[in-house]
């Protein structure tokens, strides 16, 4: 594994050994006075933000230094880009600084796979347009496997906004890989229309899906994705969409409510829920910092050192 692009490459043993990696590098940290390990000592690592985040910029960040690793976060809105340079001139002056691995959040999806042409680098996709967003599944995994005792033949309902979802699109190729039933549910207007291929079941009615699922996964409606009128007000999708205590109850008790964030609180999911000890929300942040140590440690070290 050279680059971290998509979950659909991944092998299961790739994704099976992040994961093995991602809960020894919580063991060693979690409790420590100094929670670092000196494993990428001396090696830079670039986060080239290209769209707005809070928890992926924050958490390669918090990763990457407990590795020890120096930081450098570039952010579009306040580099040379506003200025007109490309995407490939920026790379260019990455790689002439010796970045030894660049996270990349783009809009347009494949930018992550162009820069792999460019830079000599890593490369890790922290999300590109509404392709993929690899890390983000590998989390909800892991956090699965810690809430559920393991992935495999477990059923997660992924809820909403499919259609403009990097998030379900990685999750789906992920969680089937690794022995997971996925279910698909949403409006008609949400779902995208080729995906016979995609290993997953779909569903329209929210009350009737969420019977016998383990976790679901609620996703955030796109509104700055979204360039026509997918459903006709906030209110109806709330109402025919979103998670409150009525349909939390309708789940059985051992099951989880997920959400990559940011919520929109009241609309894809009620502010009770979001909030309800079955919500694993915060603990899916804790578990990114532990995921993208796993990462950047097998692609900057190739696991040889600790
Ligand atoms: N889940 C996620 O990608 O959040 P950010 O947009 O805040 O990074």
């Amino acid at each position: 594994m050279k680059h971290l692009l998509t979950t659909k490459e991944l092998s299961r043993e790739e994704a099976e050994l992040i994961l093995d990696v991602t809960e020894q590098m919580a063991e060693a940290v979690t409790g420590r006075e100094v929670p670092k390990l000196p494993a990428l000592r001396g090696r830079t690592v670039v986060n080239l933000f290209f769209e707005d985040s809070t928890r992926t910029r924050t958490s390669f960040e918090t990763a990457a230094k407990r590795l020890s690793a120096d930081v450098v976060n570039f952010a579009a809105k306040t580099s040379s880009v506003n200025k007109g340079e490309s995407l490939r001139d920026t790379a260019l002056t990455l790689q002439a600084m010796g970045a030894d691995a660049v996270v990349i959040r783009h809009p347009a999806a494949g930018a992550p796979q162009r820069l792999t042409e460019w830079i000599e680098g890593a490369v890790l996709n922290a999300g590109d347009g509404t392709h993929a967003h690899p890390t983000q599944a590998l989390l909800d995994a892991y956090t699965m496997k810690k809430r559920l005792g393991g992935v495999e033949g477990r059923t997660v309902a992924i809820v909403g906004d499919i259609l403009h979802s990097r998030v379900a699109r990685s999750n789906i190729w992920l969680l089937s890989k690794l022995g997971a039933h996925v279910r698909l549910v949403g409006p008609p207007t949400l779902l995208p229309k080729d995906i016979d291929d995609w290993p997953v079941e779909i569903g329209y009615d929210l009350d009737a899906s969420l019977k016998g699922v383990d976790a679901v996964m609620m996703l955030r409606v796109q509104r700055e994705r979204q360039n026509a009128a997918f459903f006709p007000t906030a209110n109806e999708y709330a109402r025919l969409y979103g998670l409150d205590e009525r349909r939390l109850a309708l789940m059985p008790d051992h099951a989880i409510v997920m959400h990559p964030g940011p919520m929109n609180r009241g609309m894809e999911i009620a502010a009770a829920v979001a909030d309800s000890p079955r919500a694993t929300i915060t603990e899916q942040v804790t578990n990114g910092v532990w995921v993208r140590m796993a990462v950047l440690y097998l692609l900057l070290t190739n696991g040889e050192s600790k």
